[in-house]
């Protein structure tokens, strides 16, 4: 089985556009080790593309902080549709085994390539046309390849000062700078990517940036991008912070519907993950924490959980399925997560 850091170790095919980049490998991931061996070739077909996702980022972002312009090819765009397709496809199987995977090196590779699945998956509960579709794929596999000229900034591993947040701002406005080609399926096909990417930290209450849009101002694909952005970024670690529990990440984003966000997208976001995601860490009445194992379209606030407890070798721990206990509740939810790796 190929797992995501062995495509960094073991290029082929496009990534052999990134020979000569080293990366330091991270230590393996305790939960990757125990998670079960994969065998059926939808799932070994939904790694290769997104470890192959991993290295076009890889690809596109160094080529970013490297010369300032990033040149998407139409290789590039049929591979972006595929890995559109394949996220909306996958019933949430890139969700449930990668999203919430630690990768090595810069921390924008997998962000992009996160925040571009997660928006296949909202936007294929909504109605979009062929055309809008790809112009998400596009401007949210893109939406941060500004941000590669700030990453001295943003990785110097403490909270940032208010100055220094004011220079990473403007990774969102040069979008314009960086993206310079797509091949063109219509005269302002390129313009409009920039347009949609350059969007992402606007907010609906207009305190967003670069430029205080308000509403009805955001384009509808940036405001789907917006959403998935901020709930990928907090539910990963960064290096001023650790990584917050999924079903708070998901609190903080529903608390900003309205707000900062599209309601309509949030209530999609929601429908696509659940209120508690699946490895979200909940404490229940009886003192115990718990690791949601999986949640019924039927029961969404009564998910089945695993107690967190050291178990003597050989013996599993246990599970309890919530819809069946009437008297035992989720009480509250923890704020962080460790995750094994570098956490
Ligand atoms: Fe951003
Ligand atoms: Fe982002």
């Amino acid at each position: 089985m190929i797992r995501i850091s062995d495509a960094y170790k073991d290029p082929e095919g496009r990534d052999k556009r990134c020979r000569g980049v080293e990366e330091t490998l991270p230590e393996k991931d305790q939960r990757a080790e125990e998670k079960p061996v994969k065998v059926s070739s939808d799932e070994e077909s939904l790694e290769d593309i997104y470890n192959e996702a991993l290295l076009l980022a890889k690809e596109k972002i160094d080529s970013a902080a490297s010369s300032a312009r990033v040149i998407i090819t139409e290789d590039d765009i049929e591979f972006l549709r595929k890995l559109f397709s394949t996220a909306s496809e996958s019933k949430n199987g890139f969700l449930e085994e990668y999203f919430y995977e630690n990768t090595p090196g810069n921390y924008l590779y997998a962000h992009s390539v996160n925040v571009c699945m997660l928006s296949a998956a909202v936007v294929s509960r909504m109605i979009f046309n062929e055309d809008q579709v790809l112009r998400l794929a596009l401007a949210s596999f893109l939406h941060d390849t500004g941000m590669a000229g700030y990453m001295d900034i943003a990785s110097a591993g403490r909270v940032l000062q208010k100055s220094e947040k004011k220079i990473i701002e403007k990774h969102a406005s040069e979008a314009s700078e960086v993206i310079k080609s797509i091949p063109s399926r219509e005269r302002n096909f390129t313009e409009d990517i920039i347009s949609v990417a350059s969007q992402h930290h606007e907010r609906f209450d207009g305190s967003g940036y670069p430029d205080n849009l308000e509403k009805d101002q955001i384009n509808r694909l940036a405001s789907i991008i917006s959403v998935c952005d901020v709930y990928e970024a907090l539910t990963h670690k960064r290096p001023w912070r650790g990584a917050y529990n999924p079903a708070r990440a998901m609190e903080m984003v529903i608390a900003e519907r309205d707000r900062g966000f599209s309601a309509g997208v949030v209530r999609v976001l929601v429908d696509t993950l659940t209120l508690y995601p699946r490895g979200s860490i909940v404490n229940l009445d009886d003192g115990r924490s718990a690791r949601v194992v999986e949640v019924r379209p039927e029961s969404p606030t009564s998910p089945s959980v695993e107690i967190i407890e050291d178990m003597p070798s050989g013996e599993e721990p246990e599970i309890i399925d919530l819809s069946r206990e009437k008297l035992l509740t989720i009480e509250s939810i923890p704020e962080k997560i460790s995750r094994g790796g570098d956490d």
